[in-house]
């Protein structure tokens, strides 16, 4: 694990879209598994700003996320395909057809969660994936368990993700259950970066970078993929020895 501690989001915004935005100048085709929540926001802004000033296409470049919520319209605000449309996807030549998302209105999860796998392994694999990291330490939503996921599965969200997450539900409550991308699928691909921000991650980031490896705390598991490159604020930092 390389770790790289910035005063401020923002700066880790800036550096984190320059690896995204080299990758897809160096590599047109290549295969991005993307994240939600208010931490990519500064880096999908930045992406987006870099795309603004010319020179780089999205047309070839296949995103795959890395979630998304059970029973909630796919047309609901708060869905992840909405999220990712109006922060990302819009403001980008990215095609639709190349955008993917694993379906949590699907009748048949298990199915769906295949067909997902199957598709991303299908696509070459994922060539950077992107990651926040709860306050419990998931990944995707990967909640602390008993054993490591493999592929995509549909998990029980944990009180404290529903407790962070209940804030942007205002009308609707906030679903209990979504599709997730596996430890082993997340694990698999070539280059991970997660990025956490702000001292209510400060805890999980302790754990993650310090701790054992273990699925109670679901984002060790990166202290075993050698290419992975985490972005902290000195307040997601301020617990590392
Ligand atoms: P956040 O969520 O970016 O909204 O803090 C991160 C996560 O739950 O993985």
């Amino acid at each position: 694990m390389k770790v790289n501690i910035f005063k401020t989001a923002e700066e880790i915004g800036v550096a984190v879209a320059e690896i995204f935005t080299n990758e897809v100048k160096n590599n047109p085709d290549c295969v991005l598994g993307l994240a939600t929540g208010a931490t990519p926001i500064p880096t999908y802004q930045n992406i987006i700003s870099t795309y603004e000033k010319g020179g780089i296409s999205f047309k070839g470049v296949k995103t795959y996320n890395l979630d998304e919520y059970c029973n909630l319209p796919k047309s609901d605000k708060n869905s992840y395909y909405t999220f990712m449309h109006e922060q990302l996807f819009n403001s980008l030549d990215i095609l639709e057809e190349n955008v993917h998302f694993l379906d949590g209105n699907a009748a048949d999860c298990d199915e769906e969660c295949k067909r997902y796998d199957d598709e991303i392994n299908n696509a070459g694999g994922i060539d950077i994936q992107l990651l926040g990291i709860g306050n419990n330490a998931h990944i995707g939503f990967n909640e602390p368990a008993d054993e490591f996921t493999t592929g995509s599965f549909k998990v029980q969200l944990t009180e404290s993700t529903i407790n962070a997450n209940k804030i942007y539900f205002d009308e609707n409550p906030m679903p209990t259950h979504a599709l997730t991308m596996g430890i082993q699928q997340i694990m698999s691909a070539k280059k991970v970066i997660l990025i956490a921000t702000g001292p209510k991650k400060a805890e999980a980031v302790k754990n993650m970078i310090e701790g054992p490896v273990t699925a109670q705390v679901p984002a060790s598991i990166l202290q075993k993929h050698d290419d992975v490159l985490i972005f902290l604020d000195e307040a997601a930092a301020s617990l590392l020895k």
